[in-house]
């Protein structure tokens, strides 16, 4: 997986940051400069570009005065973060109106910044995000429900009538009427893919706070994975996702529901300091 380690030595000051912040210890200081001493441990983080001062590292042809520069903006503080935390909400009516799709790709294209394990990259977010994208993939997942057999086994009740309910335009319990979806899957076939599922919830759980300062409402669609588990010809045959892919989906859309508090929970994480 190593990527090509290149130092400019007229602006390499030797001191040694590269080399330190190499997580699998790929780089090593000889004779002052910084070289790749062990590419098969490289995992082309890139920490090496980002964290040198004086711009010195050029790593697999990325050059530092290309790169996204860090701002000094502040970050959202610890109160508005927890604001956000304490009062989120599962949207679970949508606005009939379409997101505009360059908020859409905004948010996608940060997303692909989401951390994955051994920094694999291997996520594929599909989205449907517009209105009559999603009705068209409701049509698909209608037909591919009432297509599927399983020997004699009957659909099961939780699955077979709200299919039935949406299909008659009177519920929509799997997709709650969002304008949109995303589906995060990960290509663990892929070299270097560590830890899939993790991948794919984290890039979930990003897309949520993302969309949510955009003022896009989500919801978790657990209910795209229960229906994958009874019917796995599902995703394949209606976006085309590998049977075994890990994957999560998230529903989304400008919100039809305005929360005038938080909830109170009646449990929350144990707390369980060490020391
Ligand atoms: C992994 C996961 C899957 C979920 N799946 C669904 C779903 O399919 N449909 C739905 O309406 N809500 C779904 N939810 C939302 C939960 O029901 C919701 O988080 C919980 O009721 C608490 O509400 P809150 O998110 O507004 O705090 C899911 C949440 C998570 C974390």
């Amino acid at each position: 997986m190593a990527g090509i380690f290149e130092v400019d030595e007229a602006k390499c000051v030797s001191c040694g940051a590269c080399v330190r912040d190499c997580a699998f210890r790929a780089l090593k200081m000889e004779g002052g400069a910084p070289r790749m001493a062990f590419p098969d441990r490289c995992m082309k983080c890139q920490h090496c570009l980002a964290v040198c001062p004086t711009g010195a590292v050029t790593f697999d042809g990325k050059r530092p005065e290309d790169s996204v520069p860090v701002k000094d903006l502040p970050l959202p503080s610890l109160e508005s973060v927890e604001n956000w935390l304490r009062t989120r909400r599962s949207m679970r009516y949508f606005a009939a109106e379409d997101v505009e799709r360059a908020t859409l790709l905004r948010i996608l294209s940060v997303l692909g910044n989401a951390p994955t394990g051994c920094n694999a990259r291997a996520l594929t977010f599909t989205c449907f995000p517009t209105r009559e994208s999603m009705d068209g993939f409701r049509r698909d997942f209608i037909s591919v429900i009432e297509r599927h057999r399983d020997g004699a086994k009957l659909l099961p009740r939780w699955l077979a009538v709200p299919a039935i309910r949406m299909r008659n335009g009177e519920d929509d319990m799997f997709f709650r009427g969002a304008s949109g979806m995303l589906v995060v899957s990960s290509d663990d076939a892929a070299p270097g893919v560590a830890t899939p599922l993790e991948d794919v919830t984290i890039a979930c759980a990003q897309f949520e706070m993302l969309a949510n300062a955009a003022g896009i409402a989500t919801c978790w669609c657990g209910f795209l994975k229960m229906v994958q588990q009874e019917v796995p010809e599902l995703l394949e045959q209606t976006i085309g996702l590998r049977r075994t892919a890990p994957f999560y989906a998230m529903l989304f859309g400008r919100p039809a529901v305005r929360y005038a508090r938080g909830v109170q929970r009646d449990s929350y994480a144990r707390i369980d300091f060490r020391g």
